[in-house]
């Protein structure tokens, strides 16, 4: 039977050197966000370099692109420089990384068809589970053909749930 999201996170709590991957479509606007900001949630704790971080994308549009202009210019407004290159998941994530995480339904079943094992599905969690924040939202919403309040929604929704992650992986 596959794990739930709390046994997942209770199993890697207290790991050291932990690797996590955040997925979304594009790999430009929700999942490089996401990335960059759980980087700085992990180093203003003092712990980056024991801490593999990354993201990726279901999709393979923008590959070799550096994030959407929309994200980049809110992300700097908050203090988040976003320089990651897109890339596509690949079946060989499911072994570098401990915990990878989907920011819709659909990335998650994205990534279920993905994942080579049953193990492999163990690691796939939904971002949204982290959200402690009032929101009728249940997953990160995808903010291409939104206006400015698409890009704003995301980081906020992402700034909450990145630092419940961290909490939750951290704490005794
Ligand atoms: P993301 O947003 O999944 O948050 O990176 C998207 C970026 C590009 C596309 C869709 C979603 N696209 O269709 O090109």
């Amino acid at each position: 039977m596959s794990k739930t999201v709390s046994e997942i996170i209770a199993s890697l709590k207290g790991k050291k050197d932990l690797r996590i991957l955040f997925v979304c479509l594009g790999n430009i606007c929700r999942s490089p966000a996401a990335e960059e900001v759980f980087r700085q949630v992990v180093a203003s704790r003092g712990q980056l370099d024991e801490w593999t971080i990354d993201s990726a994308g279901t999709g393979r549009w923008h590959i070799g692109q550096l994030p959407d202009n929309r994200m980049r210019i809110h992300a700097r407004r908050r203090g988040f420089e976003l320089t990651h290159h897109c890339r596509q998941v690949k079946e060989a994530d499911f072994d570098r990384f401990d915990l990878i995480i989907g920011m819709d339904s659909g990335n998650l079943s994205d990534l279920h068809s993905i994942a080579p094992t049953p193990e492999a599905e163990d690691k796939i969690v939904p971002m949204a589970d982290f959200i402690t924040m009032a929101t009728r939202y249940d997953h990160i919403p995808d903010p291409y053909y939104e206006g400015a309040e698409g890009f704003e929604l995301v980081l906020d929704l992402l700034q909450d749930a990145c630092e419940n992650l961290y909490s939750q992986l951290t704490s005794r």
